[in-house]
């Protein structure tokens, strides 16, 4: 086991993050940071009534001196997006949040992986790895991993087959532009319409439009999102703390892939204990070339639009 992982931000996300990570396992130490001090000691003491029936696994409220020795720390803070309101909406108000958490983490003198969670997502892990100092290999955004999932169990639901048989992704931005790679989605290693053959094939860009939408549709239920997202973030540091190699659809620096520089954005990437291996540059149709690159505008926008 990995000694200790940090986790900046004890709200929804981040609580919900800490569980799921001591659920498996992954780590022997958790500690939960946050300016609201009360909430984080709250949290990591109710996440720590589940320990008796866990992996020993020590969860505790502390200070980003406690970060200093984390293997990985996983940044939750941001601001929270409302109703319809996107995710780039929130950008100058999760900036300056993500500003304060990793200046502070830098000062601290962390120098392990950091795994961004805040939205608008893409953003945010630019955001982070400018104010750090670190190699931007060492700095990932949750990306559209999440969104990834979703399509993966939209499509396996409807075609009675298991998540992980199903290879589908999402790419671009974590938000509205995000980009469903349809064009080369399999089910059991086959192009989906030849598994499909014989039945009546999926509408494969409506399900695209729900996963789009997915976020919205649970925050009008609940307010927010937490239990995809976390989990999200848990299989990456699973990836790190294993050293697994295992390609995921996530945000990183991209460095002239599609001709795109100084840019966060979600592609397929070798994830392993050194974090970001590789960014691969995916087949896409003219369609989704198209698609991707609108994306990329859609963050740049919000990137300029940032005071510097
Ligand atoms: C969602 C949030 C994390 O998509 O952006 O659930």
């Amino acid at each position: 086991m990995t000694s200790r992982i940090a986790i900046i931000g004890a709200g929804h996300v981040g609580a919900t993050t800490a569980y799921a990570l001591m659920l498996r396992g992954l780590f022997a130490e958790i500690v939960l940071i946050d300016t609201n001090a009360e909430l984080a000691a709250a949290e990591a003491a109710d996440i720590s009534d589940a320990g008796a029936l866990t992996r020993p696994t020590r969860v505790f409220a502390g200070s980003y001196a406690d970060a200093a020795s984390a293997r990985i720390a996983v940044l939750t803070a941001g601001a929270a997006t409302h109703g319809s309101e996107s995710r780039l909406a929130v950008t100058a108000r999760s900036a300056a949040i993500v500003t304060a958490c990793v200046t502070e983490l830098r000062a601290a003198g962390f120098d392990g992986i950091l795994v961004v969670a805040s939205n608008p997502v893409d953003v945010m892990a630019r955001t982070a790895f400018r104010c750090s100092a670190m190699p931007a290999a060492r700095v990932i955004g949750t990306g559209t991993l999440l969104d990834s999932l979703r399509l993966r169990q939209e499509i396996a639901t409807r075609l009675h087959v298991a998540p992980a048989s199903v290879d589908a992704m999402v790419l671009g931005e974590h938000g509205d532009s995000e980009v469903a790679i349809l064009s080369s989605i399999r089910v059991g290693g086959q192009p989906i319409a030849q598994f499909e053959s014989g039945h009546a094939p999926l509408d494969l860009p409506h399900i695209a439009e729900q996963v789009r939408c997915a976020a919205y549709d649970i925050m009008a239920g609940k307010g927010y999102t937490s239990f995809g997202v976390a989990t999200a973030a848990v299989r990456i540091c699973e990836a790190i703390a294993r050293d697994e190699h295992v390609v995921l659809p996530v945000s990183s620096l991209l460095t002239g892939q599609f001709g795109l520089e100084d840019l966060y954005l979600s592609l397929p990437c070798l994830v392993g204990a050194g974090g970001i291996e590789r960014t691969m540059i995916p087949e896409l149709n003219h369609w989704e070339q198209t698609a991707f690159q609108a994306s990329a505008a859609a963050v740049q926008a919000a990137i300029d639009g940032i005071v510097p």
